[in-house]
């Protein structure tokens, strides 16, 4: 199916934008608004399809036939891209981090087994250096870097600044993996202030990754990443819950809940002007 038809029939697009209100807020007289990407598809939400579609469309303009990508065994990337290439007509193989796993290792795995991805288990060393497994033919494919990170996932990223043009936030916010999404909002909104928040302890990864696409990093902050061998840290996973109940919006202790907890962290400490808009783009995460 073309890449237009696809978007139409299948996708929310351009997603919603909803303010969520908050005693804070008024006290420090802002007004917070989350673009809703994690309501653009159950599957291929968040920030998913904007770093996918340009490598589809690409794929699909030239004729090739086959996805590869990279991920852990519990990638968001690679189970949407399984997914899409599913529902795209694509072959796709998922190259996972591991070589002990099988695909019976979780449910996701399974899923995507299921849905006709190619999975090949490699070690770590293998994996760290992005070798694609010898028996993989490449010839007709298109390799995506792990997590989607490059430029033409930079590309989709500038959809979101056509879809909020004309609306006035003065800051807006996102979570880090590979720091795609924040860099293509560095790039593609020239008047609002764009704030990072790190998930991993990677700001050197990120600012080579900026230093390589050539553009100028903004605001990162690293005070949110939590500890490093803590998935779930208590405090978090019970502010993502008082969230959702409050404004009836899942968030998750990976991404989006560590990037809502430094938003509120920067409103408490007067980090935006009163008056201001924010805008916290809601990279999805939420695996149905
Ligand atoms: C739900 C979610 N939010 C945010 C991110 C981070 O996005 P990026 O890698 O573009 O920094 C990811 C990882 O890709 C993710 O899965």
């Amino acid at each position: 199916m073309d890449i237009l038809q696809f978007e139409k029939q299948f996708l929310r697009l351009p997603s919603a934008i909803d303010e969520i209100h908050d005693e804070l807020f008024d006290q420090k007289g802002i007004r917070v608004f989350v673009k809703r990407d994690d309501l653009i598809h159950p599957i291929i939400s968040g920030n998913k399809w904007r770093k996918l579609r340009e490598y589809i469309q690409i794929a699909q303009f030239n004729e090739h036939k086959h996805l590869i990508s990279f991920g852990g065994a519990y990638s968001n990337h690679l189970y949407a891209l399984a997914f899409a290439a599913k529902e795209l007509g694509f072959a796709a193989t998922g190259i996972i981090r591991g070589d002990e796993l099988t695909s019976r290792s979780n449910l996701y795995l399974s899923q995507m087994e299921a849905w006709g991805m190619d999975l090949q288990f490699v070690s770590r060393s293998s994996y760290q250096k992005k070798e694609i497994p010898q028996e993989i033919n490449t010839s007709n494919a298109i390799i995506i870097a792990e997590g989607g990170y490059g430029k033409m996932a930079i590309k989709g990223i500038f959809n979101i600044a056509l879809e909020i043009s004309g609306q006035n936030f003065e800051h807006i916010i996102c979570p880090i993996g590979t720091g795609t999404t924040y860099l293509g909002l560095c790039e593609s909104l020239e008047k609002a202030a764009i704030h990072g928040i790190l998930t991993l302890n990677n700001f050197q990864e990120i600012e080579s990754n900026a230093v390589e696409l050539g553009i100028p990093t903004q605001q990162i902050y690293d005070a949110y990443i939590f500890v490093k061998y803590a998935r779930q840290p208590e405090e978090l996973v019970n502010f993502c819950q008082l969230f959702e109940q409050k404004h009836q919006i899942k968030i998750e202790p990976i991404y989006t809940g560590k990037m809502f907890y430094g938003l509120y962290d920067l409103i408490q400490k007067d980090k935006f002007k009163p008056g201001s808009n924010i805008l916290a783009l809601h990279t999805g995460g939420i695996k149905s």
